[in-house]
């Protein structure tokens, strides 16, 4: 209570000389979604570093230890996907140049997002974020790469491709979470890897109209159904070990599992013309979202929100929950009265709490709370509130649906892409402990384990 009045009389006074204020959007107006999307996308962006001395183009700093705090390098694929949707809304073209920069120089040495940098922490999930965000790309007709740079449709190809051959028998089928055996999680199958396939493998069928792409996604439906990942009522829930036949089920529930099992059935419904089956899935999965991740309308990390434990991934999950939510609207039309209703409620309440940090108007993760702030920030809070509102630009202005390859889509493909990769003979050297300890991680808490902070919901 003492910590919110003091950030919300700090927000109030001059910082550096300007006056600043709570960030308050009006949704009935086009340029003040603009104008907000625009500051919380700049203040995001003073978290990269890629550009200067000692950066990496096209990562965040991170992840630990070096330096201490950080970002694992899922996220930053995440970001990039975010700023191209940001451009599709908005039509700000500030940040084109340096996304597409940076996500060529992350395709890595087989054109698949799979560096060689990265392969201590590469799991289907980190690679499956980076494709989704080339696919977005290819949706968009987003700037084409200079010829010679793999093609953005090719990207996500190759990722599909890569990821098509790796479903083994344990648990009946679908991907395990990590890509290497050496990884700690390797023995864990989990809805976000699969999910990420899936939602990659319904969008190539949509935009290309090959058919390969839709069965690899029905069966991975079918899988998760079968495995109990996602249950009877639609809910979805983190992962199991392949040691118990995946029986063993975390119990924990993620909203950006929603949004990518929502994004990806939606565009099934689409590409088959409308079937009943994927109508009824897409309204299930909906119905499910909002009972379980918008008490009040407003978006809510439900696992980590309440005593604001979330790690630095978690703190991102509602940027992925509502640019999905909105993507759905362009492909499943009926569902878009059901869900502007929620992303109104919660861009007000996102807007309203970016009060924070040095510059008095840093984002926090407790949007239910606004104003008061909760005292976190990051490139996961700054991104969320960012895609909760340019979203909202959607009942006001033209903004283009997904494109496909007969519908205007100028992004090359290669059916092929991928088949050169190979897994890189260094990284497939047995780790170091340390290397095990520091191994990639997206949702942590497999490695918080039973004692953690998560460890009540594991049984
Ligand atoms: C960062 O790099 C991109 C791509 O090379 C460039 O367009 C952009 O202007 C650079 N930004 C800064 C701040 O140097
Ligand atoms: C890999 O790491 C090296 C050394 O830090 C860096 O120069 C290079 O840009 C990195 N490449 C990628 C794809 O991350
Ligand atoms: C393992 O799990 C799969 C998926 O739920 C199931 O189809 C299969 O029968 C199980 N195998 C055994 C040996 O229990
Ligand atoms: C959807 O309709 C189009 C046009 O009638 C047709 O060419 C296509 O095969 C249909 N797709 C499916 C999956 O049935
Ligand atoms: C949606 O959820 C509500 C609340 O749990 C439930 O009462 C309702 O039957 C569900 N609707 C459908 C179509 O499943
Ligand atoms: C598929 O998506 C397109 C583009 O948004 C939309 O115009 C069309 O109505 C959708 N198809 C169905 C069956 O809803
Ligand atoms: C669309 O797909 C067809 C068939 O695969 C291909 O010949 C054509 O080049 C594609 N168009 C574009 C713009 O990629
Ligand atoms: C369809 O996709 C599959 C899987 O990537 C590929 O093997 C096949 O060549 C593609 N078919 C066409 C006509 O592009």
């Amino acid at each position: 209570m003492f910590s919110t009045l003091v950030s919300r009389a700090a927000a109030a006074l001059l910082v550096g000389g300007a006056a600043v204020q709570a960030l308050q959007v009006d949704l009935t107006s086009a340029q003040s979604i603009k104008d907000t999307a625009a500051t919380i996308a700049y203040d995001m962006m003073t978290y990269y570093k890629g550009n200067q001395s000692g950066g990496i183009i096209g990562v965040l700093p991170g992840p630990p230890p070096n330096p201490s705090w950080g970002y694992y390098w899922w996220e930053s694929g995440a970001m990039w996907g975010t700023l191209i949707d940001y451009w599709h809304y908005t039509g700000d073209t500030s940040y084109n140049d340096v996304a597409e920069a940076g996500i060529q120089w992350q395709v890595g040495e087989h054109d698949d997002m799979m560096p060689s940098n990265w392969s201590q922490s590469m799991g289907n999930d980190d690679q499956g974020f980076w494709g989704m965000t080339a696919m977005s790309a290819a949706e968009t007709n987003f700037q084409n790469p200079a010829s010679g740079q793999p093609s953005w449709l090719s990207l996500a190809q190759a990722v599909f491709n890569t990821q098509a051959v790796r479903p083994d028998n344990t648990c009946g089928g679908g991907l395990r979470w990590q890509v290497y055996p050496y990884l700690t999680g390797y023995d864990y199958k989990n809805s976000i890897a699969n999910g990420c396939f899936f939602n990659l493998g319904a969008r190539l069928a949509r935009y290309t109209g090959n058919d390969t792409y839709a069965q690899h996604a029905e069966k991975t439906w079918d899988w998760i159904q079968t495995v109990g990942l996602m249950d009877e009522n639609y809910n979805i829930y983190d992962g199991a070990h392949i040691e118990t036949n995946c029986t063993d089920i975390n119990l924990v529930q993620f909203s950006y599992n929603m949004g990518v099992w929502l994004l990806g059935a939606a565009n099934m419904y689409n590409y088959t013309n409308g079937s009943a089956i994927w109508e009824n899935r897409v309204n299930l999965l909906l119905n499910s979202t909002f009972n379980t991740f918008f008490p009040g309308d407003i978006a809510y990390e439900v696992a980590c929100e309440p005593k604001l434990t979330c790690t630095t991934d978690m703190f991102s999950f509602k940027a992925y929950l509502t640019r999905w939510l909105a993507a759905t609207t362009f492909v499943a039309p009926w569902t878009r009265d059901l869900i502007m209703p929620k992303l109104q409620a919660s861009a007000k309440a996102a807007a309203a709490q970016c009060v924070g940090g040095a510059t008095g108007r840093a984002c926090g993760l407790s949007w239910s709370k606004a104003p008061a702030y909760d005292g976190t920030y990051g490139v996961g809070q700054q991104m969320a509130a960012m895609s909760a509102v340019f979203v909202n630009l959607l009942p006001l202005q033209a903004v283009g649906s997904p494109l496909t390859n007969s519908t205007g889509g100028t992004s090359v493909g290669n059916p092929n892409a991928g088949s050169q990769s190979v897994a890189n003979p260094e990284a497939l050297k047995p780790a170091t402990e340390g290397d095990r300890v520091g191994a990639g991680v997206l949702t942590t808490l497999v490695l918080v384990g039973a004692t953690g902070m998560f460890g009540w919901m594991s049984l």
